[in-house]
């Protein structure tokens, strides 16, 4: 995003009343969602403890040793002394080093070995280190959850796994075994995503344009975006939308004025396509 593009928008989320800052160092952005806080706490307008910030482990630091120092290169970014939540970004590790998608000659991803217990062992230490008050991951499987879970010696299971989720690609098994495990779905793209073709999966229809979603909206007099939203929250899953646009930032928040009846759940829950827009292929 253009410089300050960031820092502004974070402001207007924060006046707008969210509460909930979804980063990642990989977002290049850390330093300016920082400032807007801080700005913010020092208007008198929220306190500290009002902010849930999320911060995430990139892949290519993975190993062990490197999970403390990265998560305070965050903190020393952000200019904070806590993330209130660190997630491993993804279950896959890259080569550790200053690339942040190494390749060889070939252009390939260069993977790296490393055993996902010992990198979740060193996320607890964080958390006992007070660096963050909880500790999660994104991106896993049930496989991978399981892997964490069933770790003999288990001192804090992850609280949050942050995998795609809305109407398109509902999470139905997901959710129902992180339900099952007390472990909250953070759901990302929750309005499709945008349609950048570098990155996104674009031969999936566009999610806002679907007619339920929009028929729907028409009867609250809410937008197709406020359908998707409202229907996540209203089955548990935390939704994490994001706008640069200060009118859908703030028509994003205007959620918790009405619901979803349970018809219409279903309706929307019948919508699920089973396919993602971020297909993650590395
Ligand atoms: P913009 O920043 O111009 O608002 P997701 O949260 O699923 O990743 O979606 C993000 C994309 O959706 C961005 O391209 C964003 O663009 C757009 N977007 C965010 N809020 C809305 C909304 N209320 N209506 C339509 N598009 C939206």
């Amino acid at each position: 995003t253009p410089k300050g593009t960031c820092l502004e928008s974070v402001k207007i989320a924060i006046d707008t009343g969210y509460r909930h800052i979804d980063g990642a160092f990989v977002y290049f952005n850390e330093h300016e969602v920082g400032q807007a806080i801080r700005e913010k706490i020092a208007e008198g307008r929220i306190k500290r403890e009002d902010i849930f910030y999320c911060g995430k482990l990139w892949n290519t630091c993975h190993p062990p040793e490197l999970v403390r120092p990265t998560l305070e290169k965050t903190l020393k970014i952000l200019q904070l002394d806590y993330v209130d939540l660190y997630i491993i970004e993804l279950p896959m590790a890259f080569k550790p080093g200053d690339a942040i998608y190494p390749r060889d000659e070939n252009g390939k991803f260069i993977y790296h070995e490393t055993d996902l217990c010992a990198t979740w062992e060193a996320m607890e230490a964080c958390k006992d280190a007070g660096l963050a008050k909880s500790i999660g991951v994104s991106n896993f499987n049930r496989r991978q959850l399981e892997m964490i879970l069933n770790k003999p010696g288990l001192k804090h299971k992850p609280v949050s796994n942050q995998v795609e989720c809305h109407p398109y690609f509902t999470q139905p098994k997901l959710l129902e075994f992180c339900r099952q495990h007390d472990i909250v779905i953070v759901g990302y793209s929750p309005l499709g995503t945008s349609r950048d073709e570098t990155w996104v999966n674009v031969s999936s229809p566009p999610l806002l344009k679907d007619t339920v979603l929009n028929a729907i909206g028409k009867k609250y007099n809410k937008t197709a975006a406020q359908i998707a939203l409202r229907f996540n929250i209203q089955r548990g899953v935390v939704v994490i939308p994001k706008s640069f646009n200060p009118q859908r930032i703030r028509e994003n928040f205007q959620i918790f004025d009405f619901s979803l009846t349970e018809k219409e759940m279903k309706e929307i829950e019948a919508l699920n396509k089973n396919v993602r827009y971020v297909e993650l292929l590395m």
